[in-house]
């Protein structure tokens, strides 16, 4: 780890982001729109992920959005890549040790609910781990025993619901459900999913939030509407409909995103 804290700093050149995010599918433009850009391609930085995925880049973006010194993680490394669920522990490591305090998680997820549309975008409120994985396992110290009662922060809950009203933008809330994936739900499974109280899946983020809470930071997370989930519409599910989806309802989380980031992250 202290390689890729000391890799990191020396790239980052005197400058001290507290706030991170990790784009997910529709948000990578984002990083066309940070100011004073240093990028570091996930290469250059020890234990960062070589993540394989189309619509996922790998490098880190550091600079001024809306004014805010942030850093982005533009791609990141999924659990069905390798079996791997600690995959984004090093990289999320590295963020803490440079002195990162708050993490906002991005991603494209198919929805639950007919009224929560394709370029919807949903800020997650709690989530359930359906993968019958986690990235602690194996981590020996008692601090393995995470707490997630609170694993979504309630004052940067509050900022983003604030950002929302403000640019006069829809912010669906929902839980979120992580299937590990690679393969789409089935329709029976997209029933049981609604029955459990989920109101959109994907194959990512969670891990991330147990390990960013791990470690000691505040979460936030959001993902984009790219589908209705699998049996909702006759019509199958393909990664191509991912990455066509998500910039439409990337734009919306964008603007919540930028607004949020100007009027502070806390509630
Ligand atoms: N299921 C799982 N992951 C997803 C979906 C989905 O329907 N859409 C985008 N990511």
């Amino acid at each position: 780890m202290k390689a890729s804290v000391d890799a990191l700093t020396e790239r980052l050149k005197g400058r001290m982001p507290k706030t991170a995010l990790v784009l997910g599918s529709g948000l990578g433009d984002l990083v066309d729109e940070i100011g004073n850009a240093i990028r570091i391609p996930y290469g250059e930085l020890p234990g960062f992920p070589k993540s394989g995925v189309t619509g996922h880049a790998g490098q880190i973006v550091a600079g001024d959005l809306a004014g805010v010194p942030v850093l982005m993680l533009a791609g990141r490394a999924h659990y069905y890549e390798h079996g791997d669920a600690a995959a984004m522990r090093p990289a999320l490591e590295a963020l803490a040790g440079i002195g990162i305090e708050k993490l906002i998680l991005t991603n494209a997820a198919g929805s639950l609910e007919p009224d929560m549309l394709p370029g919807s975008v949903m800020l997650i409120t709690d989530h359930i781990n359906f993968s019958g994985t986690n990235p602690l396992f194996g981590e020996p110290s008692d601090r393995r025993f995470v707490g997630l009662t609170e694993a979504y922060d309630a004052g940067m809950r509050a900022a983003f619901e604030r950002a929302a009203e403000a640019t006069a933008t829809v912010l669906h809330k929902g839980v979120y459900m992580w299937f590990s994936g690679p393969s789409f739900e089935t329709p029976a499974e997209i029933r049981m999913a609604r029955l459990m109280g989920a109101h959109a899946v994907g194959m990512s983020t969670v891990p991330e939030v147990i390990l960013a809470r791990f470690l000691g930071l505040r979460v936030a997370a959001c993902s984009v509407i790219t589908n209705l989930a699998a049996g909702m519409t006759g019509a199958e599910l393909s990664h191509d409909e991912t990455k066509e989806m998500a910039p439409l309802g990337g734009k919306r989380l964008a603007t919540i995103l930028k607004r949020m980031l100007a009027d502070g992250l806390d509630g």
